[in-house]
C-alpha cells in the first residue's frame, strides 16, 4: 500500500486520542503524535500564559512531519493542530459543545480554558480552518459525540477508504448553543 498521510484534528477532548488507538490497533495505521514530534524538533516556540498553551512553528512541524520515516499504509497525524499540515486528507472530529464541556471539565482544566475551546467547538472553528487551508474536498467531519467508539472507527475505515460526501463538513452545526452556553456568556454578548 502506498504511503499517505492524513490528519485528525479536532478540539480537545472530542476523542482524537481515543479513535487514534483504537485505529492504530484495529485498522493498522501508523500514528503520529503532533504533539510528541513538535516537542522533540523544536516547534513549540513560546508558552502562553494566558491560555496554557504552546504556540506552535508551523514550518518546522511540516518540515518533520515530511522527514518521518516513510510508512507503508496510513500515516494519522494526530493533534489539534493536525488540519494546518500540507496533507491531502483531514478528519475532523466534532463534539456537541454540552458533552464537550463535561469531557473538558474532568480534564481539571481552568474554566477559561474549557471556555475558550466549548466556544471554538461551537463556532465550527476547526472545520473552518480546515477548509480554509486545505479546500472543502479534503476535509470530514465526524461526530463523536453519541457515536460510539465502534461506529466511529468504521466511519473513519469508509473515510480511509475514499468516502468523503457522506461526511462532507456542514453536516454539523452547533450554532444553536450560542444561545444556551452554560455559563450565559456567549448568550449575554448577543442583542
Ligand atoms: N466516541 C466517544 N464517545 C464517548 N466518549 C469519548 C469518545 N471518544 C473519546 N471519549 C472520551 O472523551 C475524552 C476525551 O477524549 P480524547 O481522546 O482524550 O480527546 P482528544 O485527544 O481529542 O483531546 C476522554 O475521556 C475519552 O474517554
Ligand atoms: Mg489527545
Amino acid at each position: 500500500m502506498e504511503p499517505r498521510l492524513v490528519a485528525l484534528s479536532g478540539t480537545p477532548g472530542t476523542g482524537k486520542s481515543t479513535l487514534a488507538h483504537l485505529a492504530s490497533v484495529r485498522l493498522g495505521v501508523h500514528l503520529v503524535d503532533l504533539g510528541v514530534l513538535a516537542k522533540e524538533c523544536g516547534a513549540l516556540t513560546s508558552y502562553d500564559g494566558a491560555r496554557k498553551s504552546w504556540d506552535v512553528d508551523l514550518e518546522r512541524l511540516q518540515q518533520a512531519v515530511e522527514g518521518l520515516p516513510r510508512q507503508q499504509g496510513t500515516s494519522l497525524l494526530v493533534g489539534h493542530a493536525a488540519h494546518l499540515l500540507d496533507v491531502p486528507l483531514v478528519v475532523v472530529l466534532r463534539t456537541d459543545p454540552r458533552v464537550l464541556r463535561e469531557r473538558l471539565g474532568q480534564r481539571g482544566w481552568p474554566t477559561s480554558k474549557v471556555d475558550e475551546n466549548v466556544e471554538a467547538e461551537t463556532l465550527d472553528t476547526i472545520t473552518i480552518e480546515a477548509v480554509e487551508e486545505r479546500g472543502i474536498d479534503a476535509v470530514v467531519e465526524l461526530d463523536t459525540s453519541s457515536a460510539g467508539i465502534e461506529v466511529l472507527l468504521e466511519q473513519l475505515q469508509q473515510v480511509l477508504a475514499g468516502e468523503r460526501a457522506k461526511y462532507r463538513p456542514g453536516g454539523i452545526d452547533y450554532s444553536g448553543r450560542l444561545l444556551e452556553s452554560s455559563e450565559g456568556r456567549v448568550a449575554h454578548t448577543r442583542r
